[in-house]
């Protein structure tokens, strides 16, 4: 497991690369997936309010409806309507990525377990969102959706068969279906909300936003697409025509075909076990788990610096417990901390300078204590050589930096927000070190979250802890790097200490850059290439949205083929006959339990039977539904049959005879190529009913 996650961030690292380069730090799509996620559903939501306005519930009505919106009022519903259905595809399609990420990061252990779960659960509800929008359009694609996904969920015990029989005929559907899915299609989507919301409440300034550039860019793609190729519906449904070669939403609707070729149980069975193994991944996947942050209650005053930089929400602040003067106290919540160190580098207490008292910070990992760190950088710092001697404070999630030669001592850190700004200043105005480098994950991908930014926030001396002022800032510098990018690293780290060098060399600090030489860099940096690239990309990813959402086609129905449906909700005759009781025996019962007739409540199970051209198709016999086996018998079947001449026979036992049957019909029909025909039975008609097909010749 451990080398397929290496391997998925190792292709995810360099998809990261390519992104960053043309997109630059702060607007790469990869480092803020879960915020596109959120993006994307409003778009959705918004559009979806629109066409909300113009959708017409009914049989009839839906269709046209959704086609005058597209239609009609293209430059308004058209693009909307499209935006509705390409953000939804996007949605799933970063909210999949961030998935796998999330994976190979193995960011799913412990309290991350929570954002996991929840994950999964918004995940599932898109996709009810998805499948509940394309059944409300009544097209083609609808009817088959309504079709397969009825015949799926018949499969469960619960439903017992009953939701597909409201898709045998065009006579059969009400518009209060339509009803009920427009129900679903607005409920789920708040139940979404809510869950995307639970699933961000662990989160201490959760990025639920992208960046602006990047969100404008995303817009202006998918406007392109809805202009070039917009969404519209299939062919009409029909229920008496059974779909043939339908375009098919593969991001939402891959698990149809699979229902189609080999059944609702199979399907079940292989979507229940992957979210099954999915869900307890957290618990599958095992991994040592450090030791939380502890609260040194002595040097804690209650200051909550670390309460504000903890991306977790694992500290809050307490009722005093110790008896000191301060009001409040910091109180680590073991079931929230991921042992990342950032609260460390908050607290004002963990400070190197001290001499009169031992290193004790208010909080502290026990497995990282700051007075090791203080020892190691005291006990390197001499070993140092060389005229630009570097300390790197490097986040183990980040490019791995072994000291390349004796001037540079490399300290691994859980994230580089362990470091307290003070450890910076001792180093520098100690004299240990020529100059500190803090080398974290990639710019705007801190692997815990909010590392890199309050680290940026504290040297810039916006958030507390700042560095002092006294510390020289160009004998600090920063290296953002992922795993993958440890050229990037060995150049930051080299490019440091060309600058230490030439400071040196100048006997202060180095020239600011001229206007002209940051020009000549912009240049350099081939802003148009990048533009292109970004274009490119955004192409890209809207192409694959658009194509999936209709493409490749679907063959549901091989050409030459046409359908019978045979579905039948049926009680069989009762096991023991009604009687009346005579007035002796109802003399004998206790006087609120005489009913004049006694009917045990169990029935027959019913036999049913079907021939085509001679060859038994089906043979069962199907057991009465109910707890007390007094409900109806259910049986539906959906068979593909070569169009032309058929020669039909049913058969129906709902009775206890030993052999031989109650009803026994043939029926001549002649079905054209995709033509849907409907067997019912109807006692009360004399039997088998056939709708969608004239029968010629019926035969009782
Ligand atoms: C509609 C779907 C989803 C949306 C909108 C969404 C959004 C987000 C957002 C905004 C964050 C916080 C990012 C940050 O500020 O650092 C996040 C974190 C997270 N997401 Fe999702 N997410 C979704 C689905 C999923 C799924 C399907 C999974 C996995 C099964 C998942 C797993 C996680 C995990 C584990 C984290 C926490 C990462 C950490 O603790 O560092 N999410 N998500
Ligand atoms: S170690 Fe990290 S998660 Fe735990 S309390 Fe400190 S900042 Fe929060
Ligand atoms: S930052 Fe330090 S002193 Fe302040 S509340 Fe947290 S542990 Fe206590």
């Amino acid at each position: 497991m451990k080398a397929l996650q290496a391997g998925l961030r190792a292709a995810l690292e360099f998809l990261s690369d390519l992104l960053e380069w043309a997109f630059g730090s702060r607007s790469n799509p990869l480092a803020q997936l879960g915020a596109l996620g959120w993006f994307f559903f409003w778009i959705v939501a918004a559009s979806g309010l629109y066409l909300y306005v113009f959708f017409d519930t009914g049989v009839t009505q839906a269709y046209a409806s959704v086609e005058s919106i597209t239609h009609a009022q293209w430059w308004a519903g058209g693009i909307l309507r499209s935006f509705h259905r390409y953000a939804s595809d996007a949605l799933i399609i970063v909210v999949l990525i961030h998935l796998l990420r999330e994976f190979a990061y193995d960011r799913f252990h412990g309290p991350r377990a929570f954002g996991w779960i929840t994950g999964m659960v918004a995940l599932a509800l898109a996709y009810v969102c998805g499948i509940s929008g394309y059944w409300m359009v009544w097209d083609q694609l609808a009817q088959y959706i309504a079709v397969i996904t009825s015949e799926w969920l018949d499969v469960l015990p619960i439903f017992a068969g009953s939701i597909a029989r409201n898709f045998l005929h065009s006579g059969e559907l009400s518009g209060r279906f339509f009803t009920l899915m427009v129900y679903i299609h607005i409920a789920v989507p708040l139940a979404m909300l809510a869950v995307m919301w639970l699933h961000i409440q662990r989160h201490a300034v959760s990025r639920i936003n992208p960046a602006r550039p990047l969100a404008l860019a995303t817009l202006g793609a998918l406007l392109v697409l809805a202009l070039v190729f917009p969404a519209v519906s299939q062919a009409p449904a029909n229920l008496d025509i059974a779909p043939t070669r339908l375009g098919i939403d593969w991001f939402y609707l891959l698990t149809l075909p699979g229902v189609e070729r080999w059944g609702g149980g199979p399907m079940w069975a292989l979507l229940g076990g992957t979210a099954v193994v999915l869900a307890t991944f957290p618990w599958l996947i095992r991994r040592r788990r450090p030791p939380v942050a502890v609260v040194h209650l002595d040097e804690c005053n209650g200051c909550g610096r670390c309460v504000e930089d903890c991306p977790f929400t694992a500290v809050r602040l307490g009722p005093r417990s110790d008896g000191l003067s301060y009001e409040q106290e910091a109180v680590v919540d073991p079931d929230l901390c991921v042992s990342c160190g950032i609260c460390v580098g908050a607290c004002p207490t963990s400070t190197p300078f001290r001499r009169a008292t031992a290193l004790i910070p208010g909080i502290e990992l026990p497995d990282h204590p700051l007075a090791d760190m203080r020892a190691a950088i005291l006990a390197a710092s001499p070993a140092l050589s060389g005229a630009e001697r570097v300390i790197v404070f490097r986040c183990t999630q980040s490019a791995a930096l072994a000291a390349p030669d004796p001037g540079v001592a490399v300290f691994d850190v859980p994230c580089v927000g362990e470091v307290p700004p003070s450890f910076v200043d001792f180093a520098l105005s100690r004299g240990h070190a020529d100059g500190v480098m803090l080398a974290g994950c990639r710019e705007e991908a801190c692997y815990q979250r909010l590392g890199g930014r309050w680290t940026e926030a504290r040297v810039a001396g916006t958030r507390d802890p700042r560095l002092r002022e006294r510390v020289p800032r160009e004998r600090l510098a920063f290296s953002w790097a992922a795993t993958t990018q440890r050229a990037v690293r060995l150049a930051d780290l080299a490019r440091f200490r060309a600058r230490l060098h030439a400071r040196a060399a100048a006997g202060g600090p180095t020239a600011p850059e001229t206007a002209r030489t940051v020009w000549r860099r912009n240049v350099r940096s081939l802003l148009a290439l990048r533009w292109g690239a970004q274009i490119a990309w955004l192409a890209a990813f809207v192409a694959v949205a658009g194509f999936f959402s209709i493409a490749p086609a679907h063959q549901s129905l091989a050409p030459g083929e046409a359908e019978i449906k045979l579905s039948l909700a049926h009680p069989g005759q009762r096991r023991i006959a009604c009687r009346e009781l005579t007035p002796q025996e109802l003399a004998k019962l206790p006087i609120n339990m005489r009913r004049p007739v006694n009917c045990p409540r169990a029935r027959w199970p019913v036999a049913v039977e079907l021939w085509i051209n001679g060859r038994r198709l089906l043979a069962g016999s199907y057991a009465p539904t109910g707890v007390w086996s007094d409900g109806p018998s259910v049986v539906y079947t959906r068979l593909e049959v070569p169009a032309g001449p058929l020669e039909l026979r049913l058969r129906l036992r709902d009775t206890g005879r030993p052999e031989g049957f109650d009803y026994d019909q043939s029926f001549a029909v002649q079905l054209a190529p995709a033509q849907s025909l409907a067997i019912d039975f109807r006692p009360d008609n004399g039997g088998f009913v056939l709708h969608g097909a004239t029968a010629t010749g019926a035969r009782p």
